[in-house]
């Protein structure tokens, strides 16, 4: 598929059955609506999307406190994985955060999620702990980290 027009942005509650196509289609106990309602009303939470040919390709949910960047969820619809959406997204939320004083971002991964996790590995992310049984199915979860030192954003 040839993409024409991509740009990432800040969610609106008009993007709210764009967002949750995507989620559904990416995960078998997805998030309701009222949950994206809560992140966006959340004043510590902000949700990026990435709109593409008018369409919600993919979004990532995070919450920044205290320079800590806590990445609860980022997706891409399954027809438009594999083009750069998932890191552009990723690179947005860090660049983001960098103009709050970013110091680290974790997040929690399933172990099974090879995806995911070359995502963020490719993106700077270290494993730094392991939760046995962490998900209700009883697969573990693993904790990823990155840190960001004071000057990182001028050579990248
Ligand atoms: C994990 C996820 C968000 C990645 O999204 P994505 O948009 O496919 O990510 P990217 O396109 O940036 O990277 C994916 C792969 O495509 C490759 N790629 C990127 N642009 C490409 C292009 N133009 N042509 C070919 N391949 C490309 C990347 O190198 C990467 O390859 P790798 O997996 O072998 O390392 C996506 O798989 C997803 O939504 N999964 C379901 C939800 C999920 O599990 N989320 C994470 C919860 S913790």
């Amino acid at each position: 598929m040839t993409i024409k027009k991509s740009q990432i942005r800040s969610m609106t509650m008009n993007d709210l059955n764009g967002v949750l196509a995507v989620e559904n289609a990416c995960y078998p106990v997805p998030w309701t609506a009222g949950q994206f309602v809560d992140e966006l009303e959340n004043r510590v939470s902000s949700i990026l999307v990435c709109e593409t040919d008018g369409e919600i390709a993919g979004f990532i949910c995070y919450w920044l406190i205290a320079g800590e960047m806590q990445i609860l969820n980022v997706a891409t619809a399954p027809q438009m994985q594999q083009q750069g959406i998932g890191e552009r997204l990723l690179n947005q939320a860090f660049h983001a955060c960098r103009q709050a004083g970013l110091v680290s971002a974790w997040l929690e991964v399933r172990a099974g999620n090879s995806n995911a996790i070359r995502l963020y590995q490719r993106n700077g992310f270290e494993q730094n702990g392991i939760r046995r049984g962490y998900y209700r199915d009883g697969e573990d979860a693993l904790l990823m980290v990155r840190e960001f030192e004071k000057n990182q954003e001028k050579n990248e």
